[in-house]
């Protein structure tokens, strides 16, 4: 079966990471473009050292490299995505011919497939395309992109993607998911952004919260080194237990237990060693504290007592 060609429309982590590991899944890149050449040129190498499928072009023009691929990703920044989509579509540059030649007629995209690659868009910014016939969706890889690396092994392998759009560019991104050797997922296009805050919580969320802890323990004159090492084993026993239990049963510590004075004690200590947490530190005991409620083991008392302290006067 001939390789299916891909175009790449952005050369950043991103778009360098799709180019290197969906030419080692055998797929074609036929062509990238990138805001600078240098960027289009070093993603041309880091695929080619791999063994990419047949030649890669570099053009200026998004259009053009648009035009030599079968499917096409947008990989720029998020605030850029809808715009180039729009220039694609509306560009002046002949399907019948070579991206080099052409000139005149505006892009046919209607037998192409455009992906973006963003977590909190949907497909709904590439409808410049889609309403001239094209296949739209989002892949988005869960999953933190470091710069290209000789080095690294695949980003994509065994994590998760999530895939929406319409109906054969679904079943495409689900090929090219697969191919990479990931684990695909789908959502309403609707329901993309509380999907991408979801994954902010989880993960840059938890990363706040893991540096107020780090200050807590500065304040207890431990290194940052020193409280990663003593904080690691209970993170990772926390996130077995959610695993394994569920969130509101691996919920532990004194709110769960009722204990209103050691979060009296917390607070008194938190608002005279490091104030501006204290906001963050009430903010979250209350949520906690409702999710305690939620195993109906706490007592009226301690929910009215708790909530009283965690409650700014
Ligand atoms: N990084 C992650 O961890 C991650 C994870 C999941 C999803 N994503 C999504 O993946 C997409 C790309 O993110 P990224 O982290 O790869 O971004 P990035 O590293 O900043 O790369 C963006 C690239 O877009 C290029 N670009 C900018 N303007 C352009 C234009 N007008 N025409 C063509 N190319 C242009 C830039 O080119 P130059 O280099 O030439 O300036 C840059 O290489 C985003 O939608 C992002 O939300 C990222």
């Amino acid at each position: 079966m001939t390789p299916q060609k891909i175009s790449i429309i952005g050369c950043g982590r991103v778009g360098t990471a799709l180019s290197v590991f969906l030419s080692k899944a055998g797929y074609h890149i036929a062509a990238v473009a990138s805001r600078t050449r240098s960027s289009a040129e070093k993603t041309v190498w880091a695929a080619g050292a791999c063994g990419a499928v047949g030649a890669i072009k570099i053009y200026e023009s998004p259009a053009k490299a648009a035009m030599a691929g079968d499917i096409i990703f947008i990989t720029t920044q998020d605030h850029l995505i809808e715009k180039i989509c729009s220039d694609i579509t509306t560009s002046t540059v002949a399907l019948s011919s070579s991206p080099e030649t052409a000139v005149g007629t505006s892009v046919d995209i209607s037998s192409k497939t455009i992906f973006h690659c963003s977590g909190a868009l949907s497909s709904c910014v590439l409808s410049s395309a889609s309403d001239k016939g094209a296949n739209t969706g989002s892949i988005h890889p869960l999953q933190s992109f470091a710069p290209y690396d000789p080095e690294q092994k695949s980003p994509f392998a065994g994590i998760n993607v999530s895939v929406e759009g319409n109906e054969k560019a679904v079943i495409i991104g689900k090929e090219l998911i697969h191919a990479l050797g990931a684990n695909y997922f789908t959502i309403p296009t609707k329901a993309k952004t509380l999907y991408h805050a979801a994954a902010v919580v989880a993960s840059n969320y938890l990363v706040t919260l893991e540096h107020f802890a780090f200050e807590l323990l500065k304040e207890a004159s431990l290194s940052e080194q020193k409280a990663y090492e003593i904080l690691d084993p209970l993170i990772q026993g926390t996130l077995s237990n959610i695993k394994t239990r569920g969130a509101v049963a691996a919920l532990t510590g004194p709110i769960a237990r009722g204990d209103a004075q050691i979060v009296e004690k917390h607070l008194s200590n938190i608002n005279e060693r490091l104030p501006e947490f204290s906001k963050l530190y009430r903010v979250m005991g209350k949520y906690t504290l409702e999710l305690a409620a939620k195993r109906g083991e706490l007592d009226k008392v301690s929910v009215e007592r708790l909530t009283d302290i965690l409650t700014e006067s």
